[in-house]
């Protein structure tokens, strides 16, 4: 058993499998919580002195070997051994090595149990303070900014896929803001049932010794302390918690992605992804591919996967800690990196795209103003079932008449419907009129669009 921390009940003879011993070891993947294993250790080794359990020597000798250890992460020069289990079992091997008995002193009423369920909980409100709070208030920023410098832009709003109404392009974008804003809400909220110390939960019972868990919880700054060793030591609610949210964050991401890989078709040309964001072909010269936006759609669906894969792994487990739990580790660095990069890809695509805005107009056509009609009659004291059967009956005889719907006379309206007995029907075949018209809260007028990048400007401002 080569110098385990848990050798001393087996026999010197013990074998262990090689292959058990690969499969049962995690360095290879968390010796990225080395630097938040190393805070907790300090703030543990502080809280055994407050206690009466380490001497102020002791402590400060473990307070310097650990800040030796970290020296030595930090510079690559932390030598792993084969028989370092996982992380926390790496860093005490170490400090033994550096300080000699003392260090065998840290681990006093702790279980590694309740230090790793600690340090991923410092490491997972790391990566959101100083990663994806920020990448993701830049995406809406990217879009609220956007919105503002496009709002003269039209293009086809669509349903089904199917061209619908008009709309502005800015109450596109800021569709898309308002779901990440949603996300960076959800995010923050997490964040508080992140925040939560286990330390003190032992290997499942508690700390037999007068640790001060509030002092504990205050050093590393946490904002509160779990209520229930068992709990403690076995909760991943908040793993599965933030996979939940990266995945539905990816989805909208992804769908974003997805509108924007059928509006860079040439049978759209609505927008034009920068080269810093797309790729050739190795075959058809003229290609000109959306890897990124591709990229981002795919990650969703790994994301899911990770979500749902861990999500079956806790399912079924006993209380208290298993194994099985080590394998939270791998599904939440594989998302955060996944996030990383596609947070910051999509920035950067959302940013440098051209938008063909002759082309977006172009795209409309004044049957998507049908319903425009119908809410003239509207507007004229017509019910709008009856409305919209009149105008269901014009668009059928423009489409009959091979014609345009705005090129039918006011004659042709009027064998319609005699509701038609004003000329100004024809200011509706306009596309800007259209949207005008949608001033209510949440529309796509003008002073609708500006209401919300007002409201979301204000939002990120004071979040
Ligand atoms: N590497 C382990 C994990 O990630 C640490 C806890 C080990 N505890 C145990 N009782 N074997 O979960």
């Amino acid at each position: 058993s080569g110098g385990k921390l848990w050798a001393g009940r087996f026999g010197d003879q013990r074998s262990i499998d090689p292959v058990m011993e690969r499969f049962n070891s995690s360095i290879s993947y968390d010796k990225r919580l080395c630097y938040v294993d190393i805070l907790g250790s300090k703030a543990y080794a502080t809280a055994l002195f407050k206690a009466g359990l380490l001497d102020q020597v002791e402590c400060a000798d473990i307070c310097h070997g650990l800040a030796t250890i970290e020296d030595e992460w930090r510079s690559e020069t932390f030598r792993i051994n084969p028989s370092d289990e996982d992380v926390h079992s790496a860093n005490e091997r170490r400090l033994k090595e550096l300080i000699g008995s003392a260090g065998g002193k840290l681990h006093t009423g702790r279980s590694r149990n309740d230090q790793v369920a600690t340090d991923l909980r410092l490491w997972l409100r790391q990566e959101i303070d100083q990663s994806l709070d920020g990448f993701l208030v830049q995406i809406i920023q990217v879009l609220i900014e956007r919105a503002q410098d496009e709002m003269d832009i039209l293009l086809p709003g669509y349903t089904h896929l199917q061209r619908a109404q008009p709309i502005r392009w800015s109450h596109y974008l800021c569709s898309y803001a308002w779901s990440l804003w949603s996300d960076w809400q959800r995010l923050m909220q997490l964040r508080d049932r992140v925040n939560v110390m286990p330390l003190g939960s032992g290997a499942l019972a508690g700390n037999p010794f007068p640790i001060d868990r509030h002092y504990l919880s205050d050093l590393m700054g946490f904002d509160s302390i779990t209520p229930n060793s068992l709990l403690g030591v076995s909760d991943r609610d908040f793993v599965v918690e933030f996979l939940s949210w990266a995945s539905i964050l990816s989805s909208h991401l992804s769908r974003l992605a997805e509108d924007l890989i059928i509006y860079s078709t040439k049978e759209f040309n609505f927008v034009t992804i920068a080269d810093a964001y797309s790729t050739g072909s190795s075959l058809m010269p003229q290609k000109r591919n959306p890897d990124g936006l591709e990229l981002i759609r795919a990650k969703a669906g790994r994301i899911f996967g990770q979500m749902a894969g861990f999500s079956m792994v806790l399912k079924g487990l006993p209380s208290a800690y298993n194994k099985d739990l080590q394998e939270d580790k791998e599904a939440l660095f594989d998302v955060v990196d996944n996030l990383f990069c596609t947070l910051q890809v999509a920035a950067g695509i959302l940013s440098t795209l051209k938008v063909n805005a002759e082309k977006t107009l172009g795209a409309l056509s004044s049957d998507m103003l049908a319903t425009d009609l119908a809410y003239h009659l509207v507007r004229r004291g017509v019910p709008f079932r009856d409305a919209h059967a009149t105008v269901g009956k014009i668009v059928a005889m423009a489409e009959n008449q091979h014609k345009d719907i705005a090129a039918l006379t006011l004659e042709d309206l009027q064998s319609i419907s005699s509701v038609f007995d004003d000329p100004s029907v024809t200011n509706i075949w306009n596309y800007e009129h259209s949207v005008e018209q949608y001033q209510v809260t949440g529309g796509t007028s003008r002073r609708a669009v500006q209401k919300q990048i007002d409201d979301l400007k204000a939002l990120l401002e004071f979040r």
